[in-house]
């Protein structure tokens, strides 16, 4: 299973809460594990994209609905990977109706979406998890913190400030960071980039299960 794009948080038929994530990422990695011999589902936030051919893409708007759909898959799931920039928080409530601009302040309530990650880790059998960590700062160490606080086997970490930031790009750079260390991806094309990381998963995944057949 690979996550990818970004969510939507409702907060009224029209409106919502989001960020920048492209999916392109998410969908070179679906692309590169699938021409190694993996059988993708690929469960996907709203994406200007086509799936790549041959891959089973679910779509899913809100992170509350993308959690529901991983955990409706991952039964049968070897390896998951989180590319997904999921929203951490939604409104409290989403309106029925457009919210009309009645007052000069408006408040919004939110609260923390479930994070589907350490969901995944945490469960009896998990699969291989592989997550990503958008940072604006100190990447390194951000993302050790993230491996150690979700459980998860591996993060790769990207810059998403200034000239290098991943989101909206054609090219990336990756900070693989797994117990036994870090390493690095150096800047290119994502689907290249993705091609580079799914050997590194590959090679992660059979070290870690080496009675599967590779
Ligand atoms: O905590 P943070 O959002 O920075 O972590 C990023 C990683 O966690 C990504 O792999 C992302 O797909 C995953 N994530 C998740 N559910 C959330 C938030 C993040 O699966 N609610």
């Amino acid at each position: 299973i690979v996550t990818a794009g970004p969510t939507w948080e409702a907060l009224d038929p029209v409106r919502g809460l989001t960020n920048h994530s492209s999916g392109r990422m998410g969908y070179a990695l679906a692309s590169a594990l699938q021409d190694a011999g993996a059988a993708i589902t690929l469960i996907s936030g709203p994406a200007a994209l086509h799936p790549p051919y041959g891959v089973n893409c679910i779509r899913i708007t809100s992170a509350e609905e993308m959690a529901e759909s991983v955990m409706a898959n991952i039964a049968t799931c070897d390896i998951f990977v989180g590319v997904a920039a999921v929203a951490d928080y939604r409104p409290v409530v989403s309106a029925e109706q457009k919210i009309k601009k009645n007052s000069e302040t408006l408040t919004l309530a939110l609260v923390r979406n479930p994070d589907i990650l350490a969901m995944v880790a945490a469960l009896d059998n998990a699969p291989f998890t592989v997550g990503f960590a958008a940072e604006t700062e100190n990447v390194t160490s951000n993302a050790e913190k993230k491996l150690t606080a979700k459980g998860i086997d591996m993060i790769a970490a990207n810059p998403v400030s200034g000239d290098n930031s991943a989101f909206n790009s054609d090219s990336n750079e990756l900070t693989l960071i797994d117990k036994n260390g870090i390493s690095h991806l150096s800047r290119c094309s994502k689907p290249l980039l993705a091609q580079k990381l799914t050997k590194e998963i590959a090679r992660r995944y059979y070290e870690t299960y080496p009675a599967k057949d590779s």
